[in-house]
């Protein structure tokens, strides 16, 4: 089927459990745990090929992206016996704009290499798409990127943080006529906070339970942390629409973000319900989750990557709907996960446009 050309922005750590995990699914063939869909329309994990990548920590760019994705804060899971061999792929500098506030710039230095021309070296990378991982609140810096790919290098485009990109309607418009797939916005990851939350909310909603108000608490010790507990708005907004977005009533929801320096990346989820069953009697539920924070997102990404490559393929550029609504916590259109991830089938099996 080929290889899938992908440029990424942001070498953080959700690009260093995305390139080291594909190079553990390249390393062990038999292995399909973990994955969503160890195929997708004749696509597998291992046909994603990183051709472009942009920062701006000094100690990153200039870097081969084997040895970038290991530089200090990035602390993402190791996979045990992952071997990562120089890639032929240079950080390039991208422009900084809103993605360095002072108290991430507390971890790393700021390159002074000149900016790149992020569109020029999209064309002549032959990347197929760009992912978009900077900083959540880096809303100029994810505009750029998103205007150098959707309208300069005219390429796809997946959103992987909470600046409304795709749910944009003038990003919407231009992608549609420039025939290139966009999906976003901010991922769902494949077993976190958003998606436990929901299916509570869901088999609640099923089962006649009343949920009065809710919270949910994150926490971990890694840069994105940090970055949330200093400017949050965006993800507080994306996680919490996710949830309220399904109750057929108003609900009260908070979600609350801390840094703990030596959970490192691995993260916390507390969710918190109090509601009411038959009668109205009282009901109250605690939960916990412990996972790793940026391989979560990147089980997320391998299926967003694939499904852009197929629409790619059938030359369907705009939203591609499906695959947002399943993947992301801040769709153009909220529907139940049951049904998105039927809708992802449809679209794989090519019984839906998008
Ligand atoms: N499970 C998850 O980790 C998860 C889930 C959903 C969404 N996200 C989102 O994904 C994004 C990336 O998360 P992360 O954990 O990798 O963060 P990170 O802080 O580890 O990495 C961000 C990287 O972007 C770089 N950067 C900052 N400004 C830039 C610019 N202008 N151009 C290029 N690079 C720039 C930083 O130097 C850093 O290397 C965040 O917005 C986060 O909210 C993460």
């Amino acid at each position: 089927m080929g290889k899938i050309k992908v440029a990424i922005a942001g070498v953080g750590n959700c690009t260093q459990a995305l390139v080291t995990g594909i190079q553990y699914y390249r390393e062990h063939p038999e292995d399909t745990r973990g994955l969503m869909h160890p195929d997708m329309g004749g696509y597998k994990v291992t046909d994603i090929e990183i051709v472009a990548a942009f920062d701006i920590n000094a100690d990153k760019v200039g870097k081969d992206l084997a040895e970038a994705i290991y530089v200090f804060p990035n602390r993402a899971y190791k996979y045990p016996g992952v071997e990562m061999k120089p890639t032929g792929v240079i950080v390039q500098k991208g422009p900084v704009f809103d993605g360095n506030p002072p108290f991430l710039n507390e971890y790393y230095t700021l390159s002074d290499a000149p900016d790149c021309d992020v569109a020029k070296v999209l064309k002549e990378s032959g990347a197929e798409m760009l992912l978009n991982f900077i900083p959540t609140e880096s809303h100029q810096a994810a505009r750029h990127y998103a205007d150098c790919a959707i309208k300069e290098a005219k390429i796809g485009f997946v959103n992987g943080m909470p600046t409304l990109i795709v749910c944009d309607p003038e990003y919407q418009k231009i992608a549609e006529e420039n025939g290139v797939p966009i999906i976003g916005d901010d991922v769902k990851s494949q077993f976190g906070g958003t998606i436990i939350h929901r299916a509570l909310a869901n088999t609640m909603n099923e089962r006649g339970i009343h949920m009065e108000n809710t919270y949910q608490l994150n926490f971990a010790g890694n840069t994105d942390f940090k970055n949330l507990l200093n400017r949050g708005a965006s993800k507080h907004k994306t996680k919490q629409e996710a949830v309220t977005s399904l109750m057929p009533y108003p609900v009260e929801m908070s979600t609350g973000f801390t840094y703990v320096e030596l959970m490192k990346d691995r993260k916390t989820s507390i969710f918190y319900i109090n509601g009411s069953n038959f009668g109205n009697a009282p009901l109250h539920l605690e939960a916990k989750l412990e996972v790793e924070d940026s391989a979560n997102f990147a089980g997320v990404i391998v299926d967003m990557t694939r499904l852009a490559k197929i629409a790619l393929d059938r030359k369907t550029g705009g939203v591609l709907s499906s695959a947002c609504s399943f993947l992301t916590k801040h769709p153009p259109v909220q529907i139940p996960d049951d049904q998105a991830a039927a809708a992802v089938d449809a679209f794989v099996r090519g019984e839906l446009e998008r």
